[in-house]
């Protein structure tokens, strides 16, 4: 038995001339074609001698199923989707199919992908260069996606600061789902931010609609359209949308000089390894920030900005502050120490935002299981000591002396410090302080 072959064909946007030279010969070299009747309309004159099955919008299973079962007869078969069929495509679902059915790989029936222009590139081509710089892909279609996902998806790219681009951004059916998207983005985005909606790119009834974030939900959109939403540096200029690649940022202008501190084939002065160092220029600069202004400022969590500190040298000092990690698996000892450090402030932060400022005794904690218990006759409170990754020492001037606990993502799970008697820090348990540092932490800085 001769053995069939897929063909999964990405057609492109649309217009024939999107169409990739291999996908063309592929639909050449198919005996059947598989697909959607509108697809299938969009490429009649490839169809001339062939066998077509036509299948309706929500018959994704029929096709594969029909694909592979023409192939496993020994068909040639070319299954085809609009844009690239990896892409909310079919390919996906083909492969789910046929590897049920036992296939394998090189193994009975072959299988060749044919990637296509999907509609985020199709869509932002017409509009300028809206896709410049980090971009993610969202599709609204709660039909097999639960809406808590999409949401949380949704509330990640617009706290990355990703352009988005909407897939199935509105149907008759699904219409508030575009208006529950805009309520979650603009949390983190301004509401004048450039919106592009293109509707049908590279069809016959191709449109497109420039708009922001607050009024998109206006506009004209449906099955059709593609929802460009730009990010905090994305912009409109001459009816173009543009999302810089951060130019700007290192050099004096576009043909110009590299700015003061940058250098030409080198990461930013803000790139991985020398972000901290602005981080502790900006200490020095701004002396009585404290750590958690600092950490906002350069929107990280405050174990970055701790780290910083800790790698701060003799001529990158950072400010009035010092500090230190203590040794991994040490975290519990340096709690211990802590009972000898007289009365301590403890800050506790939950995610909603209220702050717990408790002053307690050291004696006054306990440990039980994955618990650490902070009570006595005032008040309980018990934090998850399971969470706590790291811990650090905090040094500011002659004024803080502290004890940071962070999680695995270095956000602080809660934090103790030295409470001051008439404005002063007590001499005793400074030095019991010192002396903590200096036995537990890694490479102590005086
Ligand atoms: C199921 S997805 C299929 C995506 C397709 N595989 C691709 O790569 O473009 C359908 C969605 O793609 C978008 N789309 C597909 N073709 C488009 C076009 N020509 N113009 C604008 N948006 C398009 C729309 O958001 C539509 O709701």
């Amino acid at each position: 038995v001769s053995k069939g072959k897929i063909f999964l064909v990405g057609l492109g946007p649309g217009a024939a001339d999107q169409m990739s030279g291999r996908a063309r010969q592929a639909i050449a070299e198919s005996a059947v074609v598989v697909g959607y009747a509108k697809y299938l309309d969009l490429i009649k004159d490839l169809l001339d001698g062939k066998e077509s099955i036509r299948k309706g919008m929500t018959q994704e299973v029929d096709r594969c199923v029909a694909a592979c079962e023409l192939a496993r007869d020994g068909k040639t078969v070319a299954l085809v989707s609009s844009g690239d069929i990896g892409v909310y495509g079919m390919a996906g679902l083909t492969y789910e199919v046929l590897l049920q059915s036992g296939w394998t790989p090189g193994d009975g029936i072959g299988v060749e992908l044919i990637p296509g222009i999907t509609a985020l590139s199709a869509c932002a081509s017409l509009v300028g260069a809206p896709l410049g710089h980090d971009f993610c892909t969202i599709s609204l279609s709660d039909l097999l996606t639960p809406w808590p996902v999409i949401a949380q998806r949704l509330e990640a790219a617009g706290r990355g600061d990703f352009v988005i681009a909407l897939y199935n951004p509105r149907s008759g059916r699904r219409q508030g789902q575009l208006v529950e998207a805009r309520r979650i983005l603009l949390r983190d985005r301004r509401p004048d931010t450039p919106v592009a909606i293109v509707h049908s790119a590279y069809r016959e009834r191709q449109s497109v609609q420039l708009s922001t974030l607050e009024a998109m939900t206006d506009c004209d959109i449906g099955m059709l359209s593609t929802v460009l939403i730009g990010n905090s540096s994305t912009y409109f200029d001459a009816g173009l949308m543009i999302t810089p690649r951060g130019y700007g940022r290192k050099y004096a202008d576009l043909t110009g000089e590299v700015k003061e501190g940058e250098r030409s084939g080198r990461s930013l002065s803000m790139g991985l390894g020398g972000w901290k160092a602005c981080a502790r220029r900006f200490l020095r600069d701004n002396q009585s920030h404290s750590l958690r202004q600092v950490a906002r400022y350069f929107d990280v969590p405050s174990g970055e900005v701790l780290e910083a500190i800790c790698e701060a040298g003799d001529k990158d000092p950072a400010g009035v502050y010092a500090a230190a990690s203590i040794r991994p698996g040490k975290e519990a000892d340096v709690l211990e120490a802590a009972r000898d450090w007289g009365r301590l402030r403890a800050v506790v932060r939950n995610e909603a935002g209220a702050v717990s400022e408790l002053l307690l005794h050291a004696i006054d904690f306990s440990r039980r299981g994955d618990w650490l218990n902070l009570e006595n006759e005032h008040f309980h409170l018990h934090v998850n000591w399971s969470r706590v990754h790291r811990a650090w020492m905090l040094r500011r001037g002659d004024d803080l002396r502290s004890l940071y606990f962070t999680d695995e993502r270095q956000d602080v799970v809660f934090n103790l410090s030295l409470v001051r008697k008439e404005g002063e820090l007590e001499e005793a348990a400074v030095q019991c302080f010192e002396q903590a540092w200096n036995q537990l932490c890694v490479g102590p800085k005086q």
